[in-house]
């Protein structure tokens, strides 16, 4: 116990550190405070990282260093002067930003997409945001917060920006590859599985804090109908368990119109034999991508475990889905959780689809790497079916190396033995994670504030492909 308190007093103490200030107030924290490797953009805020540690803080009552990075965000996607000649729109967010002093004044520098390497756009920012500001009005208790006119217009242009109609017919969001966590090229362009369950809650959230009126009226309505087209569509499509996969595998092709049963002219012989040969006993789970002749059959962490915690998938998917990691534990878990994916792109796929990037070699990285920061997915998706004994096992295991290796950004090989070939150290969304971890362990209860009920009022609708 001494033990264990002792690394939670660490981890505070390193939270603490990262903070980042504004004209002499905290607006978010730094990616890493690793002083050996080259700095990158990891001093800079990132939107995605500072969300682990913006929950930390809050389920731990500490609100005003969210309130105040809710508010400066507000403007970085509401203000027109805030861009370059690339001129990303408005509603779009900065994967990160940072704080320069310019003849004692300071000012913020952010990054849409046009500093990151590679140039990729940070989609998931946007619905982050909206994450974000429904769990601080929940912790807070204070609507009016969200109510205010200039954040009812941010919603509105978040909205506005996923919902305007496009060359594209599926009621998932379509977007380039690396727009999330994954930064990368890993094909994991189209539809991939995490922004499609943020783009579901960031409707939710939408749904709940807009106030019905005038103005808003065609939004509401909006979010609606697309909330409906998209719970079923990821309910029905992006679903795959034994049965499933039976199906598949018997699929005919080239089938035209109403009738069609494979939709999507799945091929059946695109079933990968490595998923066969890791997929456990009454797993189940929702699949990494679903686009016209094309299944992604990796199994994307995140996205799964958020589906699980905001109601998306259904008290019996929830469970195969934590039967799959618990019944391939060395893989996810083994000597670190938790794996980002599996399984890794290997030989000439992962030289074809990540453009041989060295970063990205089979087991490391995003390319099946295992990332500790998604302990807190884990220990809420555990809390919310009743399972917390694999929080509690995960936990135990990340708790044997994670100060000695001082916080590290993720770890490589298929069971996670090594530590990341380039991670950063004194990571801060692993710390923020961690903590985040144990409070709703001890305080079970707490998770509602981030979670989405299992009443949602929402009626699933099939779109007649
Ligand atoms: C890397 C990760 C990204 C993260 C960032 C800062 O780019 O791929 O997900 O947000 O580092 O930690």
């Amino acid at each position: 116990m001494a033990q264990e308190n002792e690394l939670l007093n660490e981890a505070w103490n390193l939270l603490n550190k990262s903070i980042v200030n504004f004209n002499g107030k905290p607006v978010g924290t730094v990616a890493a405070q690793d002083k050996e490797l080259d700095h990158l953009n990891y001093d800079q805020v990132f939107v995605r990282d500072f969300t682990v540690s913006a929950f930390a803080f809050m389920l731990n009552g500490e609100t005003e260093i969210v309130k105040n990075f809710l508010e400066l965000t507000l403007k970085l996607h509401t203000t027109e002067e805030r861009l370059n000649w690339l001129k990303a729109p408005l509603g779009s967010m900065p994967a990160s930003f940072k704080v320069e002093s310019e003849n004692g004044k300071e000012k913020i520098i952010a990054d849409y997409g046009e500093h990151a390497i590679a140039r990729v756009t940070p989609v998931d920012s946007s619905l982050w945001w909206l994450w974000l500001l429904r769990t601080y009005v929940r912790v807070t208790n204070d609507s009016d917060f969200a109510r205010k006119p200039d954040f009812q217009k941010g919603i509105r242009l978040i909205l506005k920006l996923c919902l305007t109609a496009r060359f594209d017919m599926f009621p998932t969001l379509l977007v380039p590859d690396g727009s999330f966590m994954i930064d990368r090229r890993m094909e994991v362009h189209g539809y991939p599985l995490e922004i499609q369950v943020l783009f579901y809650i960031g409707l939710i959230t939408a749904k709940e804090l807009l106030i019905p009126n005038e103005e808003n009226e065609k939004y509401i309505n909006a979010v609606d109908e697309r909330l409906g087209h998209l719970i079923h569509h990821l309910r029905e499509y992006y679903w795959l368990d034994l049965d499933r996969l039976n199906e598949i595998y018997r699929y005919k092709v080239e089938e035209f119109g109403k009738t069609a049963s494979n939709k999507f002219n799945i091929y059946p012989d695109s079933i990968p034999q490595v998923l066969l040969d890791w997929l456990p006993e009454g797993a189940g789970f929702f699949l990494g991508n679903l686009s016209p002749g094309r299944i992604d059959f990796r199994f994307f962490t995140a996205g799964n475990m958020y589906s699980i915690f905001t109601s998306l998938a259904s008290n019996d998917q929830s469970k195969s889905i934590l039967n799959t990691i618990d019944g391939a534990w060395d893989r996810f878990v083994g000597f670190m959780p938790l794996k980002v994916c599996i399984y890794a792109l290997e030989g000439e796929a992962w030289r074809l689809s990540t453009g041989a990037d060295r970063k990205n070699i089979p087991w490391s990285y995003h390319n099946a790497g295992s990332w500790p920061f998604l302990i807190w997915t884990l220990t809420a998706a555990s809390i919310r079916i009743g399972r917390e004994d694999l929080a509690i096992k995960a936990i135990e295991v990340l708790e044997k190396r994670i100060s000695k290796d001082n916080w590290r950004e993720y770890y490589d090989g298929k069971n996670n033995r090594f530590k990341g070939k380039e991670a950063r150290q004194f990571q801060t969304w692993t710390i923020a994670g961690y903590i985040l971890a144990k409070t709703l362990l001890k305080y079970p209860e707490k998770l509602s504030l981030i979670s989405i009920d299992e009443n949602i009022d929402v009626v699933p609708q099939e779109v007649k492909y």
